[in-house]
């Protein structure tokens, strides 16, 4: 279905052109003040400087050819040269009929799907999810269910760091404290053998202790070190541990990802591109885009114009180890022969923009992806504390994520305490909703690249932009359905301003979520799905519904709450965002 601004659009471009002028200027949108007219066209003014003649005349000619238009309640041409158009409610009521009855509730599908990778998420094997993570996975399956509600195909890749010195130092550690563990031993055969199984409490305790350690104990360092290159050639007892430890902690962090209503297509890791990494080395010294600097292996990247130093990209050290640069190079080399994506989208911290604009300049040049596709570094900022600094623990630590969600749940279940409509076995499955309805819609409501702060009491609220709100919202349109006792729901008609203007928002679902997609930006749809929630706490507040005794109003009261319903929970899912039945 095509957005009701687009088919003025169309319209009003065709006047436009009628009169003489570009139809590129017929350009409709919402009006931003509805008690004069629903939408507007701002083209007269643009037209003006181009034909040289007043914006009010031009505004006036478009005008009357519009008027002839049934469509049309009112079209008015106001100085200096504003056209206001409103529609009648019968054309409104057509197009929220089509709306009904699109199974897509009126997001226009893509002409041209494209693939889009997301590589979001990005945690590291072996040590804990804490909250750093927190807003990539939040808004990474945001940007994937938007991509994929606009008729997209998307592949989300947790991308996880898995191949680095963090499993170097737990190899490290643990050899030292079981050095009888048969993988230590040179001659371990992985076809008879098998590790000692671990556990996630114990990567939980070994991690930190050996990162810690290191920082002390330089020979201990130097040891992990080691273990670090021996496992990337491939040393049979430390590849078999490995393995273990990537079960283990995988397990782990999808039980994290998973309360967080957060899921991955792929499950690859920095491991899955070593394979690549010796045909990008070819690739980049055929193409003579290496230099030997300090004994390291470097792409130049820098730019004329550059505003900012730009180093070059180091490729692989001195020690011949290749490094985080150079694992994101043979990534999108995998990703382009696997599956040519028009699109990759990278949401990570925004403190790596540097890291990015690198590797994309490095793959540009070497041409390891089509030079159509975008590669897009998505950066967000950092959630913060009151005090404005990195959320932490009350004791200045880091906190787990897996502690995050608990306090959040817990949190929500005083809150929900006092409520008479959740029963007691759906207690704690409702509370987890509303606290992760309300830690995701508290970070996504804001502008990726911006920090933010935790502010648990806030986020909990049952008034203003909140989770909370909206979830609360739709149980009381599912009490309102209920008690209606179910039955057909046709729309007659438009009764008033309260339902006409709820349908006017229903009728923009599709260019909100068009527009969103095109930002990458999923704060738009939580902005929408607010003001939809508004506009219906007015129109309940305003209308009886059920105590309505014209029963074709009353049904299509009941029409329109099912269609508001429909599109909030839309908006809720492709947030990621669970919806309660009452609470
Ligand atoms: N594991 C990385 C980190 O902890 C994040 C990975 C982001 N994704 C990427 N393709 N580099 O910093």
């Amino acid at each position: 279905m095509k957005p009701i601004t687009q088919t003025l659009t169309e319209l009003t471009a065709a006047a436009f052109a009628q009169c003489g002028y570009d139809p590129a200027l017929g350009v409709v949108g919402l009006s931003d003040r509805l008690d004069l007219c629903q939408f507007q066209c701002n083209g007269a003014f643009a037209a003006a400087k181009q034909y040289h003649k007043a914006p009010f005349v031009i505004a006036g000619e478009v005008a009357a050819v519009l008027a002839e238009n049934l469509i049309f309640a009112e079209v008015q041409a106001v100085r200096p040269g504003f056209l206001n158009l409103t529609v009648t409610d019968v054309f409104l009521a057509e197009a929220a009929k089509t709306q009904m009855a699109d199974p897509h509730l009126g997001i226009h599908q893509a002409d041209f799907p494209e693939t889009i990778i997301i590589d979001y998420g990005g945690p590291n094997v072996a040590k804990p999810l804490h909250i750093g993570h927190l807003r990539s996975a939040i808004i990474g399956e945001a940007l994937k269910r938007l991509a994929r509600a606009v008729g997209h195909r998307v592949l989300g890749d947790v991308h996880l760091g898995d191949w680095g010195l963090q499993i170097g130092l737990v190899i490290a550690e643990l050899s030292e404290r079981y050095p009888d563990w048969r993988c230590f031993a040179p001659d371990f055969d992985p076809e008879t053998e098998t590790v000692s199984a671990l556990s996630a409490a114990d990567l939980n305790e070994i991690y930190p202790f050996a990162s810690k350690r290191s920082k002390e104990d330089a020979a201990f360092k130097e040891k992990a070190h080691l273990a670090t290159c021996e496992l990337q050639s491939g040393r049979p007892g430390y590849i078999a541990l490995w393995k273990e430890i990537l079960r283990v902690s995988v397990a782990d962090m999808k039980g994290n990802y998973q309360k967080l209503g957060v899921d991955f297509d792929l499950w690859y890791g920095e491991s899955d591109a070593d394979r690549y990494v010796e045909p990008l080395m070819a690739l980049l010294d055929e193409k003579e885009l290496l230099r030997r600097s300090e004994g390291a292996l470097v792409v130049d990247v820098a730019e004329e114009g550059d505003k900012a130093p730009m180093p070059p990209v180091i490729v692989r050290k001195s020690d011949n180890s290749s490094i985080y640069a150079t694992t994101d190079l043979a990534t999108i080399m995998q990703r382009q022969q696997d599956f040519s994506p028009n699109r990759i989208w990278y949401v990570v911290d925004k403190r790596q923009e540097l890291h990015f604009t690198q590797v994309f300049r490095c793959a540009r040049k070497a041409g390891l992806i089509a030079d159509h596709a975008e590669l897009a570094y998505l950066g967000f900022g950092t959630m913060n504390g009151s005090d404005g600094k990195p959320y932490k623990t009350r004791d200045g630590g880091v906190m787990r994520l897996a502690d995050l969600i608990a306090a959040v749940e817990e949190a929500a279940g005083e809150k929900l305490a006092g409520s008479a409509f959740v029963s007691e076995p759906e207690r704690q499955e409702t509370a987890r909703k509303v606290g992760v309805a309300a830690l995701k819609f508290g970070d996504l409501i804001n502008q990726r690249g911006k920090d933010y702060i935790f502010d648990l009491e806030r986020f909990l609220s049952f008034e203003g932009k909140t989770g909370t709100y909206l979830l609360y919202t739709v149980t009381r349109i599912n009490s309102i359905l209920q008690k209606a006792g179910g039955g057909a729901c046709q729309l007659f008609g438009i009764y008033n301003d309260a339902d006409r203007e709820l349908w006017l928002n229903l009728l923009l679902t599709g260019a909100v979520f068009e527009r969103a997609f095109e930002e990458k930006a999923p704060n738009n749809l939580c902005e929408n799905a607010y003001q939809l929630a508004a506009l219906f706490s007015r129109f309940y507040h305003d209308n009886h519904i059920l105590a309505e005794e014209d029963e074709k109003k009353r049904e299509s009261w009941l029409a329109l709450c099912r269609m508001v319903k429909k599109v909030l929970e839309k908006h809720l899912d492709v947030l990621g965002i669970e919806t309660v039945e009452r609470m």
